[in-house]
């Protein structure tokens, strides 16, 4: 197969796959298109398909330049098909069948653990889609607006990216699994997303920016460890996905981190210098430092439920099949089959939190969700920076990692951010200290009024450093027509 870096536009589908001689892939991905319209269109952007959106879109898997941006309505992107280029002679990179050539086809014994990965996989990026439908209305600038509607897409293009994988790869199955993808629904009674943390609403600006920093940060890592997977198809769709991703984690991480700045600077201007006094700080229209802190608890504790129970068969399995590996498999120095390693996990026994050396087989998901978490505190000590460059004496910190969990060796205990383990009632009493409260969310949601006027942004948020594209500060990111 030939390296194509550069994307065909020559099908419905842009793709890089030579999908105009696939004709089976071809007409099977064209019969699934309309239904993605619609539920685009239902359950995407709402009050906003009619406008003009300036977006990047893929044309290359070509690292150096992959990007083209203009303005486009959001139910014309074209959504393609994207696979980062072969790597010659790829190898299996761990697992029992460690060394030997990586699959071009499913291999048979592994077809329902790997069809199971890529459905689970599939089904978060149109949950965030839906999960993110109403934030356009209250956006505190047309540059903000402008990177909402940028992940979107891009989610969208990720939901191509596993539907590809499921009608080129499994017959009859991966059909109906690419049906059932636009079927579920984030928050649905029937039929809703498959994992938890999707089906949480995301009713406010600065809920979008931790969820893409937090829980975008989740498909980061899910998606290297499928990057290392001995399936090469599968493979390359994820590692040319996490070049999009990085950006999804950029909104996030700046958009926190401007909305610290806006909190630091008004306290400073209103000579307010305790970041705990929160009505006066609330006051100024701004959110207070504690109650970022709060919706961080809540965004990464559910984010970390998305790696799963921490001693895991099924992790285990896949990894031991070649079909998932490690994040930076290939890196790592060891036997890549983890016969006789162990790893330190951590549990809840006779009422104590310990530490243990578990089978390192059985600690994958473990071993992820800890590489997530170190991944996840960088971004946490810049915006440490920001409040310390301001003066204000006041510390962001990642709770414990058995707060407020709802999966694994944690889930039937109560803890504080801190780790001390809680009866129900001390939960009870403290927990709104820790999460946000329902006048929390109120207060938050009264900030949000939106703010559409080119280089305007929201008194509760500061402007970005640079444009996107290097655009001006008054540029129009998104031309408004109201659908
Ligand atoms: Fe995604
Ligand atoms: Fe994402």
């Amino acid at each position: 197969m030939k390296n194509n870096l550069d994307v065909s536009y020559d099908t419905l589908i842009p793709n890089n796959v030579n999908l105009s001689s696939d004709r089976r892939v071809l007409k099977a991905l064209e019969k699934w298109h309309p239904g993605y319209l619609t539920w685009w269109n239902d359950l995407g952007p709402k009050g906003f398909q009619e406008s003009n959106v300036y977006l990047r879109t893929a044309i290359s898997v070509d690292p150096k330049g992959w990007a083209k941006f203009d303005y486009v309505k959001m139910p014309e992107y074209r959504w393609g098909i994207l696979l980062a280029p072969q790597v010659e002679d790829r190898r299996i990179p761990c697992g029992e069948h460690y060394g030997k050539p990586a699959w071009q086809e499913v291999p048979g014994e592994y077809r329902s653990l790997l069809r199971r990965l890529v459905v689970i996989q599939g089904d978060t990026e149109p949950a965030s889609v839906e999960q993110q439908r109403f934030l356009g209305k209250s956006a505190p600038s047309l540059y903000d607006m402008r990177n909402l509607f940028q992940v979107n897409v891009e989610e969208g293009r990720h939901l191509w990216a596993m539907v590809y994988i499921l009608q080129k790869y499994f017959g009859a199955d991966g059909r109906e699994e690419a049906n059932g993808l636009l079927q579920r629904a984030s928050g649905s009674e029937e039929a809703p997303r498959m994992l938890g943390a999707f089906n949480e609403e995301t009713p406010d600006w600065l809920s979008f920016f931790m969820f893409t920093y937090f829980t975008d940060r989740d498909g980061k890592m899910q998606l290297e460890a499928l990057a290392q997977s001995g399936f090469d198809p599968l493979s390359r769709t994820c590692r040319f996905m996490l070049t999009e991703e990085a950006h999804h984690m950029f909104v996030g991480e700046t958009g926190v981190g401007r909305t610290i700045q806006r909190t630091c600077e008004a306290m400073k201007e209103a000579g307010i210098e305790d970041p705990n006094d929160i009505e006066a700080v609330r006051a100024l229209g701004v959110i207070d430092l504690p109650t970022i802190q709060k919706k961080m608890n809540l965004h990464y504790s559910l984010s970390l439920d998305l790696f799963g129970s921490e001693i895991s068969t099924n992790a285990a399995n896949a990894f031991t099949a070649g079909i998932k590996g490690r994040y930076g498999e290939n890196k790592i120095d060891d036997d890549h089959q983890l016969h006789n390693d162990l790893y330190s996990a951590v549990s809840v026994k006779n009422g104590a939190i310990i530490t243990e050396d578990v089978p390192a087989l059985s600690a994958i998901n473990m071993r992820l969700r800890d590489d997530y978490s170190k991944d996840a505190a960088g971004g946490v000590k810049r915006w440490n920076l920001v409040i310390s460059k301001a003066g204000v004496p006041f510390e962001l910190t990642l709770p414990h990692q058995g707060f407020h969990r709802q999966i694994g060796t944690f889930a039937d205990h109560n803890l504080s951010p801190t780790g001390e383990i809680l009866t129900d009632e001390q939960w009870k009493d403290a927990k709104g200290q820790w999460l946000p409260t329902t006048a929390d969310g109120d207060f938050i949601k009264s900030l949000m009024k939106p703010e559409w006027e080119a280089g305007k942004y929201a008194g509760w948020i500061s402007p970005p450093r640079i444009g996107i594209d290097n655009k001006p500060g008054d540029f129009e990111y998104v031309e408004i027509h109201m659908a």
